[in-house]
């Protein structure tokens, strides 16, 4: 019986129009306690906004529970933001992005409630920036949501008061994470297609709704090729030292019935010579104007062995992902992280509790070795000879449905 299929659904008109009006007024000085639970429909959402300006909270899935624990965060102030996204209870380019925007609007707002001049929000707006585009260096999508919000700020603020600023603020968090959905879901169609009609795909790290604000980047393509009627068997690298790949994408495919396979990252060479893998596809945290792309830790080995096997590459992300005022993949700061996140993973030691560990969090992929790079405005064949700065330059705007 041939599959039948399905796309993903764009966000519908009426979710699309936020109530400005309302936000602007404060509904009262008590924070009302937000009921925090599972998805009514089913789908793990990373970020989400609840409530109101003044009694608003940012609703974090807690992504180092996973797959055990479905447990939620609510966020209400820049501090604990800052340390969720430094310990990837959200994680993934485009979700520390709408999670830094959001933070903004979190922090303005009790100073907002305190006086009606909105240059007094001056100097929190520039502490608040500084301590978020800080917190994680290589996803790029941090630093352009938080740009982007400045840049709203900024138009703003001469004209409105401040808590209506902030209500403007919030408007724009809102519509960044609204676009974000629309851009996962345009990737998703673009990358589907080159995937293969039957036979072996890997991914590696997580790039799927827990990553993003809609269904995700290479695993969006990976499941649209799925519903496409591909007969696709994904295999999922486990991406020491987090697990990413075994926490959330298994969970992310097994929940969206996409069959899966579990590898441990050492595995991809082994399967790629038995004939096993097709297609690789991945995401990135920042391409630059050469169409080098950082990712997660691993992901340059696999290039390799995909070049050497003459398996097609795939790079999937959205135009907030591209850093075009770096020309190569060399200039990008790599985050390196703790120690015990591979000396002890899951909190279980591993190793002699003082052996040195290096720990960089991400690698950078060469644009020679990426067959295709994916985007919500088209693809990018062959990068290395060109393309990255032409389909990128400019804003994406929201289409009118
Ligand atoms: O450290 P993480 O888990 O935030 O790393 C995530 C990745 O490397 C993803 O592949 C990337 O952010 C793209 S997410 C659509």
């Amino acid at each position: 019986m041939p599959a039948r299929k399905k796309k993903f659904s764009r966000p519908s008109t009426k979710a699309r129009r936020p109530a400005a009006r309302s936000a602007v007024k404060p509904r009262g000085k008590q924070a009302k306690p937000l009921a925090v639970t599972g998805p009514a429909d089913g789908i793990l959402r990373g970020v989400e906004w609840r409530g109101g300006l003044d009694d608003g909270a940012l609703i974090l899935l807690d992504q180092t529970r996973l797959p055990t624990v479905i447990g939620y965060q609510a966020i209400r102030a820049l501090e604990p933001l800052r340390q969720a996204i430094i310990d990837l209870v959200v994680r993934g380019a485009p979700a520390i992005g709408i999670a830094g925007a959001y933070g903004l609007v979190l922090h303005l707002v009790p100073f907002a409630l305190k006086a009606k001049n909105s240059s007094t929000l001056e100097k929190p707006f520039a502490v608040a920036f500084e301590r978020l585009v800080t917190s994680r260096p290589t996803a790029v999508n941090l630093k352009w949501a938080l740009e982007r919000m400045r840049d709203c700020f900024q138009r703003h603020l001469s004209d409105l008061t401040a808590l209506e600023l902030c209500a403007r603020l919030l408007m724009e968090a809102k519509r960044i994470h609204r676009e974000d959905a629309e851009l996962c879901a345009r990737i998703a169609e673009n990358g589907a297609r080159l995937l293969p009609k039957s036979g072996g795909v890997l991914t590696h790290c997580n790039t799927g709704a827990l990553a993003t604000g809609g269904v995700g980047t290479a695993l969006g393509c990976i499941v649209q090729a799925h519903r496409d009627g591909r007969q696709i068997q994904v295999f999922a690298d486990e991406t020491r030292p987090l697990l990413q790949g075994a926490r959330l994408t298994a969970l992310e495919l097994q929940r969206a019935k996409v069959p899966v396979t579990l590898i441990c990252d050492s595995m991809a060479a082994h399967l790629m010579q038995r004939g096993k893998i097709q297609a690789v596809i991945v995401g990135a945290d920042r391409i630059t104007a050469n169409g080098d792309a950082a990712n997660k830790i691993g992901t340059y080995g696999l290039a390799v062995l995909a070049k050497h096997h003459g398996i097609p590459f795939y790079v999937a992300a959205p135009y907030s992902t591209f850093d075009l005022s770096l020309k190569d993949g060399m200039l990008i700061e790599i985050e390196e992280r703790k120690a015990d996140e591979v000396r002890r993973p899951q909190g279980t030691q591993f190793s002699p509790a003082d052996v040195p560990v290096a720990n960089p969090a991400f690698d950078v992929t060469p644009a020679a070795l990426i067959t295709t790079i994916i985007t919500e405005r088209g693809v990018i064949h062959k990068p290395e000879k060109g393309g990255v700065a032409k389909l990128m330059a400019g804003n994406y705007s929201e289409p009118a449905i």
